[in-house]
């Protein structure tokens, strides 16, 4: 009898189940050497912008390949509060769009944003002409980022807020009357940028943004649904003027792969031993592709083929090799915007890489889901990197031959699913013996990261 409970038990910890309950994951082995073809799924920023603008659309839109991640399921969870027709399940998403100033909910409605900055700060600018006051909340990481990056413009419009000092909860009280806008976006945030440009959708008049550089998905796809929008390209800004009140007509989309998850794998190929990745149909948007940029500076090979434009973005077949003789490199920061959710990676190949990389201007990468600058920095020193951190800049000095031995723990990192993920390539990549908490992060961006890196060889256990 004793016996048989001790099975039970014992396959029980190595079932299914356990491995979903369990909160962490070891990685003791690197990964062998592979030579495969992977798919990654959707893009996150697309699938969000795709659905709040097909909220604002008389009509049905339709969208295949969305990310079935938990932003973007919060992000299609506050469009139903709102009164939106949604239908979603793994194969397509319909949304039944309420058109401009249509949304119909009910007095002191709270939309939960979760996890994602991109939905918190992109949902208020459709909020400016709320009839009632609404309250936008989110998790704990996204209750410890700022908020007034956004409230500052959107207030112009003639919204009220009224925030926890910058900081979610927030109370919005929208205006019946919203008045057309000048503003300066100075950070390169394209979620600023956005926030305004969804205001400006239904609110009569231009409105004007100089905006530092940044991911241009939103300009893209209003372009694409020829909606009366004019982009001045300058060196450093882009100048854009949109004419608010016009109709938008539903949007059909098939969303391309996401850079951002696809950039685990470039990077744990380029770091293995004779291994060969293709990924097929990634967006490789210019305003995306700064890791592919940095990680050429720096000797990894990475070859675009089949490269095609799909409603203005771009998307191409990747091959990635394992890359011998890393350079370290001197970051030009005018490609900080273009790989801002990259870096955690890119500092892992200045880990392996011959010489001192610096990397400068990024303190915007603290204000992430976690401060991601310094969770960089204490990874580093975790693997026996040296590294000098400021409040803005990395300098690291790398180890061509570095293979760790010793037990590593990542814990308490506000369950940032890139903490988790780039922890995880580190792992497969360069040895040592991981526990790795907060499993459950990688929902966010990329439910299907520990499938795909089992697929290529991982051996992960709990
Ligand atoms: C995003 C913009 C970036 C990025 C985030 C997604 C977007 O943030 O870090 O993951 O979809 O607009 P910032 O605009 O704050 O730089």
């Amino acid at each position: 009898m004793r016996r048989q409970n001790h099975s039970i038990l014992v396959n029980f910890f190595k079932s299914e189940q356990y491995f979903k309950m369990s909160k962490f994951i070891k990685i003791n082995h690197t990964i062998k050497p592979f030579n495969k073809e992977i798919s990654i799924e959707g893009d996150k920023s697309l699938s969000i912008r795709w659905a709040l603008i097909a909220s604002q659309a008389n009509g049905k839109s339709k969208s295949t390949n969305l990310l079935q991640s938990e932003d973007v399921m919060s992000t299609l969870e506050c469009l139903k509060k709102l009164g939106v027709k949604v239908t979603n399940s793994k194969y397509k998403c319909e949304i039944i769009g309420a058109g401009l100033n249509g949304f119909k909910y009910n007095k002191n409605i709270i939309l939960n944003a979760g996890n994602s900055g991109t939905l918190g700060r992109l949902i208020m600018g459709l909020l400016v002409h709320s009839k009632t006051r609404i309250k936008l909340i989110g998790d704990k990481s996204l209750s410890k980022r700022d908020f007034l990056r956004v409230t500052k413009p959107l207030k112009k419009f003639g919204a009220k807020f009224i925030t926890n000092s910058g900081k979610l909860p927030i109370i919005i009280e929208g205006t019946n009357s919203p008045k057309a806008i000048r503003y300066n976006e100075t950070k390169g945030s394209a979620q600023c940028k956005s926030a305004v440009m969804l205001a400006s959708l239904n609110t009569k008049g231009q409105t004007l943004i100089n905006a530092k550089k940044s991911r241009d998905h939103s300009e893209l796809l209003f372009k694409h649904l020829n909606l009366p929008i004019k982009i001045t390209k300058e060196k450093k800004i882009d100048i854009i003027k949109i004419n608010g009140g016009n109709k938008i007509r539903p949007l059909n989309y098939k969303i391309p792969a996401d850079i951002s998850s696809t950039s685990f794998f470039i990077v744990l190929t380029a770091l293995s031993q004779n291994s060969k990745l293709k990924i097929k149909n990634v967006n490789i948007n210019p305003s995306r592709v700064g890791i592919i940029k940095i990680l050429n500076m720096m000797g990894v090979k990475i070859i675009l083929k089949n490269i095609k434009f799909y409603k203005g973005e771009k998307i191409a077949d990747l091959y990635v090799k394992s890359s011998k003789n890393l350079k370290s490199i001197n970051c030009p920061s005018g490609l900080n915007s273009a790989a801002i959710d990259e870096f955690l990676l890119i500092f892992l190949v200045a880990a392996k890489a011959k010489g001192v990389s610096f990397f400068k201007s990024l303190s915007e990468l603290n204000q992430k889901e976690s401060p991601r600058l310094l969770w960089g920095s204490k990874i580093l020193n975790k693997i026996g990197i040296k590294n000098i951190v400021t409040k803005d800049s990395i300098k690291i000095y790398g180890n061509p031959n570095l293979k760790i031995k010793k037990k590593i723990i990542i814990k308490d990192f506000l369950k940032d699913h890139r903490i988790f993920m780039a922890s995880s390539i580190a792992a497969l990549s360069f040895g040592g013996e991981w526990k790795i908490y907060d499993k459950e992060s990688i929902k966010t961006s990329f439910p299907s990261f520990i499938k795909k890196i089992s697929y290529l060889g991982a051996r992960i256990s709990n």
